[in-house]
């Protein structure tokens, strides 16, 4: 081979796209990435591309023609109502490509450096140079985009995974859908009843957009349905492919886990007819979705500046008819990033929200204490026999969500000004030994996994005159955590576990559960880890690892195990050329009494109770 194969992965996250070029290795050796604006004035913020040397040395590349100066009139993000999340679904297209263009630039630059390819010692040095071969997506799940075939133009903004509008019409279908019926569609699809999936957005889409229900009733099939990467891809194939990957697809509430296919039944329920609207075909995370082409520049949002005509041909040298083979939800992504292929294996990822799996193999188990059965990944492509762990079958999840995470931090920063900059939380918060007796639930969105409660609104207790910064930061860091905590008690006791870990039982000390492994923004503050291995208790260890781009990275993966691009053989083979990039420094064990967490864990739950009830 005179090239050294690269995977190019975009990651579209609730507040931000990054795209990202990676070794076998797993070694990034070109990113960029775009904060999404929320006000107009704004403009999505653009960091300076990074770009990386073959020895892993960032090059500055301050003041090159790299930067681009587009200021959009309206934010990607939106928020028009209380409670309400959207995006502009051509922002976001318009992102990735931004994204994409940069790294393309990048990888051309680093590859100029090594312009005498066959030059012997360049070649024994391995200085070869890079080459995209294939194209993986992670991205947020969830998020309804409903677009017209003919026009290729969304109907309404994107309502985004946390959304909240769906709250009362909730309310009324659960009250009038008999309990039989609801355990039913919750065995079907994984998903209970909540505003959280695609399914009840969908329902407000068709109640609420006098376009979408006219076009939907006209029976012309004019409509397309998709989560965020079934637009994407659509998009970036030039409308060639219109796919979803089975990760993604579990989440829409639309789908029979043990089938992997439309479920008709949940179709009829949520009023969504085949016939009158076009659903994506569900497909294996590994597979060939299509061949990259630059969309059509009226695609594009008009508002921005068309692409740089040398950025475009420098996109199209490097990434023009590349095969996309890889395509995860982002949570399901962390989990492949973190390589945890085994039954019994659990991650946490602290993003915007915090999103826990816990990997069931390949046998489905339907929660009965409030977790969401979700596909962790399916590369049938695999041979079966690995470890016994019939690799090539959709691996099923138990999944905790937790609405507010990063979220919460932010706005400690950007609504209270209690921080100037998001890691100022860990110091802030250890300033203070406890939180002296303040709690703060962190419902924005009500609360999800285990409680479901969209009634639940955020609210802190126990403020006295002698409450600090300090002590609101530190029962923010506990409230997300607590729900960490809440989440995987649920997740031992679906597995049969009795425990409530606390403390040293031998139930618990006989769970398969030993170690969360973390990735996402927040874990990269020890002390917030601190406080989640205090709260968690001397059974779990809390294990960070040291890949910072887990989603991005299991991307990669899951493009690099297709078929016809092989850049791993097998799951032992992800294992063993990723993880000698990890190393054992960044676990963190209780250090807190039994007593004193007992204590905390009460407070909590007494204050989660008084939380709920306020928006009824
Ligand atoms: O389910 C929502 C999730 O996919 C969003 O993830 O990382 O964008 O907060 P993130």
């Amino acid at each position: 081979m005179s090239y050294v194969p690269l995977i190019c992965t975009i990651d579209v996250g609730t507040t931000s796209t990054r795209a990202i070029l990676f070794t076998k290795e797993g070694e990034e050796v070109a990113k960029h990435q775009i904060e999404y604006s929320t006000s107009a004035q704004e403009g999505s913020r653009r960091n300076s591309p990074t770009i990386f040397s073959s020895e892993g040395v960032a090059l500055n590349m301050k003041d090159s023609r790299l930067v681009i100066e587009n200021v959009p009139s309206h934010p990607t993000l939106l928020f028009p109502k209380p409670g309400w999340a959207e995006c502009d679904p051509c922002h976001i297209l318009n992102n990735v490509v931004q994204c994409l263009s940069e790294c393309a630039l990048s990888l051309e630059i680093i590859n100029s450096r090594f312009s005498i390819y066959n030059d012997d010692a360049i070649v024994k040095e391995k200085h070869l140079p890079y080459k995209i071969v294939a194209i993986g997506l992670a991205n947020m799940r969830e998020t309804t985009i409903v677009w017209s075939k003919r026009t290729g133009i969304p109907l309404y903004n994107g309502i985004v995974w946390n959304d909240t509008r769906t709250a009362s019409l909730m309310n009324s279908l659960s009250r009038s859908t008999p309990v039989g019926l609801l355990d039913e569609m919750l065995e079907r699809s994984g998903c209970p009843l909540s505003t959280y999936f695609s399914c009840l957005k969908w329902k407000w889409l068709y109640q609420n957009v006098p376009g979408i229900r006219k076009s939907y009733e006209s029976g012309d099939k004019d409509l397309m349905f998709g989560t965020v990467e079934t637009w994407l891809i659509y998009n970036l194939t030039r409308e060639q492919s219109f796919k979803t990957d089975i990760t993604n697809a579990s989440r829409t509430g639309f789908m029979n886990l043990q089938k992997h296919q439309y479920d008709p039944k949940l179709l009829k329920f949520w009023n969504i007819d085949p016939n009158k609207i076009n659903l994506a075909p569900i497909v294996p995370s590994s597979h060939f979705f299509g061949s990259f082409k630059l969309p059509e520049t009226n695609k594009l949002d008009p508002q921005l500046k068309q692409l740089p005509a040398d950025q475009k041909n420098c996109l199209n040298r490097m990434l023009d008819g590349v095969p996309i083979t890889g395509c995860l939800g982002d949570q399901s992504a962390s989990l492949v990033g973190q390589t945890a292929f085994h039954r019994g294996d659990a991650k946490c990822t602290y993003g915007t929200g915090a999103f826990l799996l816990y990997n069931l193999g390949h046998k489905k188990l339907i929660s009965r204490h409030g977790l969401v059965t979700t596909v962790g990944y399916w590369f049938d492509s695999l041979d079966e026999s690995e470890d016994g762990e019939h690799c090539n079958e959709p691996h099923f999840c138990l999944e905790g969500s937790i609405a507010v995470a990063g979220s919460c931090i932010q706005w400690l920063r950007d609504n209270l000004r209690l921080i100037d900059k998001a890691s100022d939380i860990g110091p802030l918060a250890a300033a203070a030994p406890d939180s002296a007796g303040v709690v703060f639930v962190p419902a924005f969105s009500g609360l999800f996994a285990p409680y479901w409660d969209a009634t639940a609104t955020g609210t802190i207790f126990g403020i006295t005159q002698y409450s600090t910064a300090a002590h609101i930061a530190r029962a923010a860091i506990d409230g997300v955590c607590f729900q960490v905590r809440a989440i995987l008690k649920a997740m031992l006791n679906d597995c049969g576990s009795q425990t409530d870990f606390m403390d040293h039982s031998e139930e618990a000390n006989n769970s398969n559960l030993k170690a969360l492994h973390v990735d996402g923004g927040m874990s990269r503050s020890d002390e917030v880890l601190q406080i989640q291995a205090d709260i968690l208790g001397p059974c779990v260890s809390v294990e960070r690892t040291t890949n910072s781009e887990c989603t991005a990275l299991g991307a990669a993966i899951a493009a690099g195990l297709e078929k016809h691009v092989r850049m791993w053989d097998s799951l032992k083979d992800v294992k063993k050329s990723i993880s000698s990039h990890q190393n054992g420094d960044n676990e963190f064990h209780a250090k807190l009494s039994d007593a004193e967490r007992r204590t905390a864990w009460n407070l909590w739950e007494r204050a989660v109770e008084r939380a709920r009830g306020w928006l009824s």
